[in-house]
């Protein structure tokens, strides 16, 4: 999929480079992986356990001699360190995703979310890796309800989840003071796209959706279905990972950055889209709001494309049809 695009400054030779990435198996991770061995790079190492993720996301690259997948889990801080040496860049995306589970299951998400990512970043700092790339979310934001959302104003957190990834933004801040780590948090909005899980009680909206249009199952809509979302494909977030990994602009490094498209949709309307590229998808089925979500999600993306140069390209129509032609 990433053949055809370079996000990398063209002075960079990812031959030269050891990647880690955690979360490999996962949607974005394995997004990852895919475009650093597309360019060459000398070695890309995957880390995870497979709670979430599956060895088929990777599969294309098995026989590929500069990628290997660890199934192993982040929390092991010793196992982190050994798998560090050697390493010049990390990409941490392992992680609970979804904010009802960490309502259901809130010490498991900070297990994951909270330890797991101490122990990564402790793990680098030891490695003296160039530098650590993590994803946070939009969910820091909470009950701030100015839209559009600027990285220094959030809100009263509303899920455990959210406290999980400002706790990971507070460790990255005093880490890049304390140590002087080189470390960059990019806060995700809604990032669909192929590989994305359409199964499990947590699935996100977009897969949940063209699963239910393939299949002709009945599609249920929380709440009126006239909330708003920065819905932002897989291949935008690719494009900020790997700017944020090799920018060389002052002050990249121990912030955060909104990672979006900088335009909401309802998802009512998104649906309709996926219901135009599809020909086909039932009347929705409006039940009850969930909790911990927020009405309105936009973001402003302007410090990721004045620091970063990030411009998300693939806008939301192109990514609904390109991920509804992925799902078979
Ligand atoms: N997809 C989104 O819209 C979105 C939005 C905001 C933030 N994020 C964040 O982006 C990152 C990637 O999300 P994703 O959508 O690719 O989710 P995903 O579930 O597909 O990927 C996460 C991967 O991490 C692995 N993992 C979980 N806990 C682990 C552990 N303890 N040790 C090792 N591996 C573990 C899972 O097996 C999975 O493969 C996560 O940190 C998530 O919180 C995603």
């Amino acid at each position: 999929m990433y053949e055809h695009v370079r996000f990398h400054p063209e002075e960079i030779d990812l031959s030269n480079y050891r990647f880690l990435i955690t979360g490999a198996a996962g949607f974005i991770g394995s997004h990852l992986v895919e475009y650093l061995l597309n360019h060459g790079a000398a070695q890309v190492v995957g880390v995870d356990n497979l709670c979430e993720g599956r060895e088929s996301n990777l599969s294309h690259f098995s026989g590929n001699p500069a990628f290997k997948l660890v199934i192993a889990d982040v929390c092991d801080e010793e196992q982190m360190k050994s798998l560090m040496q050697g390493i010049d860049f990390v990409s941490h995306q392992a992680a609970l995703g979804s904010v009802p589970r960490s309502i259901q299951t809130p010490t498991a998400t900070n297990k994951a979310n909270v330890s797991g990512f101490l122990s990564v970043l402790n793990a680098a700092r030891e490695a003296q890796v160039r530098r650590m790339v993590y994803a946070s979310s939009s969910s820091v934001y909470g009950d701030q309800p100015t839209l559009p959302k600027v990285e220094e104003i959030t809100g009263r957190l509303l899920s455990p989840y959210a406290v999980s990834k400002m706790v990971n933004e507070l460790y990255a801040d005093v880490f890049h003071r304390t140590y002087n780590m080189e470390v960059v948090g990019l806060r995700y909005f809604n990032i669909f796209g192929p590989r994305q899980k359409p199964d499990g009680p947590y699935a996100a909206v977009i897969p949940l959706f063209i699963d239910a249009i393939r299949n002709q199952k009945p599609v249920y809509i929380n709440g009126d279905g006239l909330q708003t979302r920065d819905f932002t494909f897989v291949e935008n977030a690719v494009q900020a990972n790997i700017k944020a990994l090799f920018s060389s602009e002052n002050g990249v490094c121990g912030r955060v950055f909104n990672i979006a498209v900088g335009e909401r949709a309802t998802v009512l309307d998104m649906y309709n889209s996926l219901r135009e590229i599809a020909g086909a998808g039932l009347d929705p089925i409006h039940r009850d709001n969930r909790e911990g979500d927020i009405r309105d999600s936009l973001a402003d993306i302007s410090a990721a494309q004045k620091l970063l140069g990030y411009n998300p390209t693939v806008k939301l129509n192109e990514g609904l049809r390109r991920t509804f032609e992925s799902f078979v």
